[in-house]
Formats: structure tokens, sequence, C-alpha cells
């Protein structure tokens, strides 16, 4: 984590460093410690709740020259630098803090100190101070104007505190600046509107406020900047790099303006910046088409336009670049291509209006590890001619198109490929075999299609496959056969609902399942040392791209944070037309949180030990033949927020737990001698008696929503996010997700120096 990484590096200098000094020991000692310096120090401990935690180092028997953090003038005696970062002070800095008696100050580090409060305005008595580094505080408040004293400044970080207020508008005057992080605050302004003055910064990074006002092109005038991210922040209007003309040797590497409001045409004058590695200009309102200029930037890395307006036709020389995305625009077309291209490895293009056959020339793309052509109108067939880069492959989405005929058997090779989304297409014919090869397998969806073909119960065996959906389609015959293993040991979601698989299954059908039945002990301590927002931000140096989406789709299907958990686990069997008893290895699948075997011909009882999945909040046993009483002991199954028993054969009295006299009447309709209903049944705002008539229900028909397929469908808008945030959330691939969705290059965003 990038806190980390900078933590044992400044360990490391000061190791070094001390090291350095105690060498020099042996000769004549050429600094020692001022007692007015140490007792400002002591004063200054003192001003904390928890003196423990300084350094034990801090006392009086010893040279304060040689404390931790400590560093003086190797002359003069004076300390000239102090680090207590990471060192937990939990109180603020008071404006007579004796800190400000260290006159000769140059380097200041408070970083990760829980500092309360506001920057106290003496600081800007510290005129020599040239690094000042404040980061992950809960500092509060205006950046005070005396900060504007601090001329000699080089390196200023106030990343990842509650600042509010303006930009500190003197910055614009400090020559000498090289790097500034005032990223994650609360700054509320606009940017000075010259700030060319700054001809030594490097790096800028105020991303995640609330700055707001016209694109700063003054900024882009200064010639040694290397990064500048605007990221999250609300500037609004076209951007441009006219005055960017002064200098031919612009060492910009990354520019990152995304999540702004900024429209208007992406301009030619971007290909001024040579270096550029990274362009991320996603989640704007660009519109028109992409400049015919950006062929120049031969070193461009990432090239981030998803979430703009922009239309017309891609061009070809996009292809020389390893990442590309360009989701959610108006695209509709290519430029003719007539390359072959191994530098490209991730290709997004999902949620354009692209039409027209497979754009088969992406098989002259040999090294593509990520295809996403999802959300389009593409129609006709997969080619095969794919198989020419299913070696490098790592994840091919092709959902939500119109694409027709087989899906080539190509997968021999494709011992990466962890996704494959074929999902909402009109593929037909068989499933392909060579899945079995693909042992890195992870998440296959082939739902809502038209496959016709046995259930394929050799993925059983793939070990880490997590999520199956064979929703929706024609698949026929014994979901269970003897003599074959289960396998499914890693499996957390199973969608198999709506095909006409049949037969019964026996009692252990369920007894591999290992990743239903047990979280790992990984897993465990997970979820014991992080709380899960912090988890969730922690494992990003950025906070997740997709963070906006997943939260819309909670918010649009009024779920719940705890839906998509890392641990989401469940079982859709529902719309077939298996029989026999429920089998009783189920009710070890401990880990389960949606049960639903609807619609299908279940006969038998409910098994008590049902009650065992305490876990559970979603059952649906409806439309069945289940006979015999509803399990008394699922009335303790404090989770379970819905259940459908209706159209059985079930009788006796409903359990008396709140969980299910809260259910809706026509969730035990149907059964004649189900006893108990009377309360339910009266309670306002619910069908009513009269409801008891089963409802017409098409057969064809798809549900409108089912809580598994959202989960697991990739799909326009909502349920995009929605795949996003769930695997997130259940698989803890943070790198994998990274990686997988392009990260821009993950820089250790380090220290001021
Ligand atoms: C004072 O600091 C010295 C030098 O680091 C150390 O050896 C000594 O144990 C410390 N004394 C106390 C009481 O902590
Ligand atoms: C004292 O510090 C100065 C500047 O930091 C350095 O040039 C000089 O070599 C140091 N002298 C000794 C004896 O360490
Ligand atoms: C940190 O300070 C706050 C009050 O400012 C206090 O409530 C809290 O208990 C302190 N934390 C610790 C660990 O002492
Ligand atoms: C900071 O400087 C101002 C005037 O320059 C002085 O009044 C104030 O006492 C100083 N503060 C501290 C804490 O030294
Ligand atoms: C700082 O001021 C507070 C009152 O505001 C006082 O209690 C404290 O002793 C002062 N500290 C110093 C170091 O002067
Ligand atoms: C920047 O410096 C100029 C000239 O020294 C001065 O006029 C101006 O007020 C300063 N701006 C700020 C914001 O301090
Ligand atoms: C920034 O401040 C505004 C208003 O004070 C507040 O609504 C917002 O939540 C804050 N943002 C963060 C990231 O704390
Ligand atoms: C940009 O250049 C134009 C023309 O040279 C000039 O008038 C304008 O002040 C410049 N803007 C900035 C922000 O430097
Ligand atoms: C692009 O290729 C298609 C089919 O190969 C052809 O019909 C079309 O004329 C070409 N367009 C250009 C601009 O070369
Ligand atoms: C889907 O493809 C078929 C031919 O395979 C075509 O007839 C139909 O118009 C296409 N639908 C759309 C919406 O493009
Ligand atoms: C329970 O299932 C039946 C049959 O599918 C359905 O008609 C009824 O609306 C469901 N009840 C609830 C509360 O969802
Ligand atoms: C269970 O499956 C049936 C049929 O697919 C569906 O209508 C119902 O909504 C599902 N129940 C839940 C709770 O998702």
């Amino acid at each position: 984590m990038v806190g980390n990484h900078c933590y044992c590096f400044s360990s490391i200098i000061t190791i070094f460093v001390s090291i350095a000094i105690h060498s020099t020991l042996a000769s004549p000692r050429l600094h020692f410690c001022r007692h007015d310096q140490r007792d400002a120090l002591l004063e200054f401990m003192h001003e904390f709740p928890i003196d423990k935690s300084f350094p034990s180092s801090w006392n009086k028997s010893s040279d304060c020259c040689f404390w931790e953090g400590v560093e003086c003038h190797n002359k003069s005696g004076q300390v000239i630098s102090l680090d207590l970062s990471d060192k937990y002070l939990n109180g603020s800095m008071k404006t007579n803090s004796s800190i400000f008696k260290l006159q000769y100050l140059g380097d200041l580090s408070l970083t990760n100190c829980n500092l309360q409060g506001e920057i106290p305005s003496s600081l800007g008595n510290l005129s020599r101070l040239k690094y000042l580094d404040l980061r992950s505080n809960n500092l509060v408040g205006e950046v005070p104007a005396s900060m504007g004293h601090l001329t000699e400044l080089e390196g200023l970080s106030l990343e990842k505190n509650s600042l509010s207020g303006s930009f500190p508008s003197s910055l614009a005057n400090f020559t000498k600046l090289t790097r500034v992080f005032l990223n994650s605050n609360n700054f509320t302004s606009t940017l000075p509107s010259d700030m060319s003055g700054l001809h030594n910064l490097e790096w800028f990074d105020i991303s995640e406020n609330s700055f707001f006002g016209p694109f700063p092109k003054s900024l882009f005038t200064i010639s040694s900047l290397i990064i500048v991210s605007l990221e999250k922040n609300q500037f609004t209007g076209p951007i441009d790099f006219e005055n960017a003309t002064s200098s031919p040797l612009f060492k910009l590497e990354d520019l990152v303006l995304a999540s702004n409001k900024f429209d208007g045409l992406i301009p030619e004058s971007i290909s001024k910046f040579l270096n550029l590695q990274d362009l991320d200009l996603s989640r704007n309102s660009f519109s028109g088409p992409i400049p015919r200029s950006i062929s120049k930037l031969d070193d461009l890395r990432h090239l981030d336009f998803a979430k703009n307006k922009l239309e017309g036709e891609v061009p070809s020389c996009l292809w020389n670049f390893p990442t590309v995305m360009l989701s959610h625009n108006f695209f509709s077309s290519f430029e003719n291509v007539s390359q072959e291209s191994t530098d490209i490895h991730r290709l997004d293009l999902n949620s354009n209006s692209f039409r027209g056959p497979f754009p088969d020339w992406v098989c002259k793309f040999y090294r593509l590890e990520y295809l996403d052509l999802s959300n389009n109108l593409f129609s006709g067939s997969i080619p095969s001619c794919l198989s020419r880069f299913t070696y490098f492959l790592m994840e091919l989405t092709l959902g939500n198109n119109n694409f027709s005929g087989t899906l080539p058997d190509i997968f021999g090779d494709a011992t990466r490929l962890e996704s494959l989304d074929v999902s909402r297409n009109r593929l037909e014919g068989n499933f392909p075999k060579s899945l079995i090869h693909c042992k890195a397998l992870k998440h296959v969806n082939v739902g809502s299609n038209k496959f016709k073909d046995k259930f394929p119960h050799w993925l059983g065996s793939l070990p880490s496959l997590h999520v199956l959906s064979l929703r929706c389609n024609k698949f026929f015959g014994p979901l269970y056969r003897r003599h074959m293993s289960s396998g499914f040991k890693s499996l957390r979601v199973m969608d198999i609902s709506h095909n006409d698989f049949t037969g019964t299954l026996p009692p252990h059908y369920f007894s591999s399942w290992h990743e239903m039945t047990t979280l790992t002990e990984e897993y465990n301590q997970y979820m014991e040392s992080h709380s899960f927002f912090d988890a969730y931000f922690d494992s990003f140096p950025f906070v997740p791209e997709n963070y906006e989406s997943v939260e819309m789709v909670i918010k649009g299907v009024e779920m719940s944070f705890e839906r998509i958990r890392k641990d989401f686990r469940a079982i859709d069997f529902s719309k077939n037309r298996i029989h026999g008893k429920i089998p009783e290895s189920l009710c070890s699948l401990k880990e389960l949180l949606v049960l639903n075997l609807s619609g299908n011909a279940f006969t038998g009882v409910i098994p008590r030990s049902l009650a065992k999945l305490t876990k559970l909040e979603t059952l649906d046993l409806s439309c069945n033949k289940l006979s015999g009483e509803i399990p008394q002991d699922l009335g303790k199954l404090s989770f379970l927020s819905y259940m459908n028993f209706s159209h059985n054969h079930l009788q006796g009295s409903v359990p008396r737990g709140t969980q299910f006299q809260s259910q809706n009447c026509s969730s035990f309709m149907d059964n004649p001698e189900l006893l108990g209903l009377e309360d339910i049944c009266r309670k306002p705002n619910v069908l009513g008696p009269t409801s008891h008539q089963p409802e017409e229900v098409s057969e064809s028909e798809e549900p409108m929503f089912n809580w598994v397929a959202a989960a697991i469908a990739y799909g326009p808008g909502v349920f995009c996010g929605f795949v996003i945030g769930y695997y997130i959330f259940t698989s803890g691939y943070h790198e994998w997700f990274a990686e997988r969705f392009g990260r821009r290059k993950i820089r250790v965003v380090t220290s001021v120096r």
C-alpha cells in the first residue's frame, strides 16, 4: 500500500542517516543538542495527550540530535528536520506550540499522525521550511493566509485531510515549488488565474476536491511538469493547450482530467505533450471525434476516454497503445485497420453504438488480454480467428449484442482466461468443451442465449470457478449423472435457471461445494481487520473509478451494500424440471445467502436442517410439490428477509418468527392446508386474502429482476457497475481488477521531496 511503501522508504532513509551520523562519532563531535531546541521539542511532545507515542529516545538523558525523527544542523546544532510520521499524536497543533521555536526547521513531516483541528497560523513563522508534509490526518478549516510566508517551500502535501475553503492563492507565487499535493480534501474554489510562475513545478495533484471554474490554461505553460491530476473536481468548459507553445521540451507524462465537467472537443493541441504516457479524460462531457494528432503520442501507454460523448470513427492509430478505454461513448465505426499490432493489450469498447459484423481485424491484435465489446449492436457470428490470441486472453466480454451462430470452440490454449461473458446474445448450439483447459477460469456467463447442450459437468473440475451462469438457455437433460464427480469446490454463484434440466439430485450433491461451506481463513482475517469501506478504498491507490456506478446501482435497485459483499453466495436452479427430494447436503452450505429452487418439481419435505443456513437472506421454494410442514426452526433465521413457499402442498402452521410474520401474503398462497396465515394476510399493503388465486405467469417470460442474475450479469448501465462491484467485494482480486480494468499505471505517491 502506498503509505507503507512511503513509510518503509523513509525508515530506510532514517536508518541510513543515523548510521551516517553515528559513524562520524569517532571524529570530534561536530554538533550537539542545543538546550533551547531540546526543550522546545520536549514541550512540543507534552502538547499531545499521548506522550508514549513519541519515540523512547526522546528523553533528557540523550542528545536530542540523535532522537528518532530529529536531525540537527551539523555545525550549529539547530534542529533542521523533524519527522514524526505514523506516530499517533491524536491532538491538535496549538497556535503557540513550541514547535514554532524551531526556527531553522527546513523539513517537517507529520504524516499520518491523526492530527486534529486547524492548521495554526503560526506555521507561517517557520520561514525556512522547504518540505511540509501533513498527509492521512484530520485537519479541518482553511489553509491560513500566513502560509504565504513560506516562500522557500519546495514540497507541500496536505493530502487526505478535511481542509476546505479556497486554494491558498499565495502558492502561485512560490517559484521553488516542485511538488504539490492537495488531493482528497474539501477545497472549494477556483485556481489562481495565473500559475505560470511556478516554473519548477513537477507534480501537481489536486484531485478529489470541489475546485471549480475553467480549465487552468496557465498551468500548462510550465515545461517542468511531469504529472498533473485534476481528477474528481467540478471544472467546467473546454480544455486547450494553445499557450503551451512556449517550450518544445514538455516533460508531461501523466495528465488526468477525469471526472470533471469539461466539454467541447478534445483539442488537437494535446499532442504537444510528446512524452505523455497516461492520458485520462474519462467521465467528462467531451464530444466530437478523437483528434487525429493523437497519433503523434508515441509513448502513450494508457488512453482512457470512457464515459464522454465522443462519436464518429475510431482512428486506427489507437491500436498502438497498450490500453485503450473508450466505453460509454457514441462511437459508431472504425477506421479501416490494415496493420497487425502486438502493442495493444486491453481494449474496451463497451456501450457504444457499434453495429455490423464482429470487427475481425481484432484478430490481428496478437497480444490482447482484455477485450470488451459488450453492449453494442454487433451481429453475425463470433469468428474463430480469435484463437490467434486466446493464449494471452484473460477476459473476453461480448455480452448484450446480437451475435448468433455457435460460440467457436477455440479455448484449448486459453490457460490464462479468467472471465468469459457472452451473455444476452443469440448464440446457439453446443457449449464449448475446450473451456475445460482454462484452469484459470473464475467467471463464466453464457446466460440468455440459445445454447442447447447437456450440463457441462466437467466445469466442476475447474479449480477456481467462482461464478457460473447458464440461465435462460436450452440446456437439457439430467443435472446430475452417476459416476461424475460434482466438484465445483470454488463455486460462489451458480445460476442455471430457466433451462430444461431434469432428474433428481442425490443427497450428497452439494457436498464438495467447499466455497459455500466455509469462508477461507484469509477471508475471515480480512473482515476482522477491515471495515467494509476501508477494505474497499484501501485497496486502491486511487478511489476506484467504478465507485460511482456501484453506488448508483445500489440506489437504483434499493439494495444495501451488504448484498455485494465479498461473501455473496447464491444458488438459482429455478424454472427447470428437477424432481425428487431437496438434497440434504444443501444444508451444509452455511455461507449461502440466496437460494432459489422455485418452479421445479421437488417433492418431499423441506429439510429441517435448512435452518443451519444462518446467513440465508433469500429463500424461494415456490411452485414445487413440497409437502409436510415448514420447519419451525426456519423462524430463527434472522437474516431471512425474503421467502416464498407458495404453490406447494405444505401444511401445518407457519413459524412464528418475525421474519415470517412480516412476509407478503402471496409468499404462502396456494398451499390449501397451510395454517396461521390470518395475521400475515390481514396486514395492510399486502395483496390480501383475495390474492390466493395463482397469478398467470407466462412460461417464456423472463423475470424482470432476479437477484442472482443482477449480480452476475454484465450489462448496460446499472448492471455493469454492479458486476464490477461484485467482483471487488466477492473475490478480493483487487490487483486483478486494477489490471484488467486497465487502471493507469500505479504511481507510488510518496514524499514531497
Ligand atoms: C533515552 O534514550 C536513550 C537513547 O535512545 C535510550 O538508550 C534510553 O533507554 C532512553 N531512556 C529512557 C528512560 O527511555
Ligand atoms: C555538514 O553539512 C554540510 C551541508 O549539509 C555538508 O556539506 C558537510 O559535509 C557536513 N559536514 C560534516 C563534517 O559532516
Ligand atoms: C483521540 O482523541 C479523541 C478526542 O479528541 C478521543 O475521544 C479519543 O479517545 C482519542 N483516542 C485515543 C486512542 O486515545
Ligand atoms: C509568529 O510570528 C508572529 C509575528 O511575526 C508573532 O507575533 C508570533 O508570536 C509568532 N508565533 C510563534 C508561535 O512564535
Ligand atoms: C498556549 O496557550 C494556552 C492557552 O491558550 C496555554 O494554556 C498554554 O500554556 C500555552 N502554551 C505555551 C507553550 O505557551
Ligand atoms: C504574488 O507576488 C506578487 C509580486 O510580488 C504580489 O503582488 C502578489 O500579491 C502576490 N500574490 C499573492 C497571492 O500572494
Ligand atoms: C467536503 O465538504 C463538503 C461541505 O463541507 C461536504 O459536503 C463533503 O462531504 C466533504 N467531502 C469530503 C470528501 O469530506
Ligand atoms: C495565452 O496566450 C495568449 C496570446 O499569447 C495571451 O493573451 C494569454 O494571456 C495567454 N494565457 C495564459 C493563461 O498564459
Ligand atoms: C474500409 O473497408 C471496407 C471493407 O473492407 C471498404 O468497403 C471501405 O471502402 C473501406 N473504407 C476506406 C475509407 O478505405
Ligand atoms: C440481429 O441480427 C439479425 C441477423 O443475424 C438481424 O436480422 C437483426 O436485424 C439484428 N438485430 C439488430 C437489432 O441489429
Ligand atoms: C411468491 O411466488 C409466487 C409464484 O412465483 C408469486 O406469484 C408471488 O408474487 C411471490 N410472492 C412474493 C411476495 O414475491
Ligand atoms: C426465483 O426464480 C423465479 C423463476 O426464475 C423468479 O421468478 C423469482 O423472482 C426468483 N426469486 C427471487 C427471490 O429472486
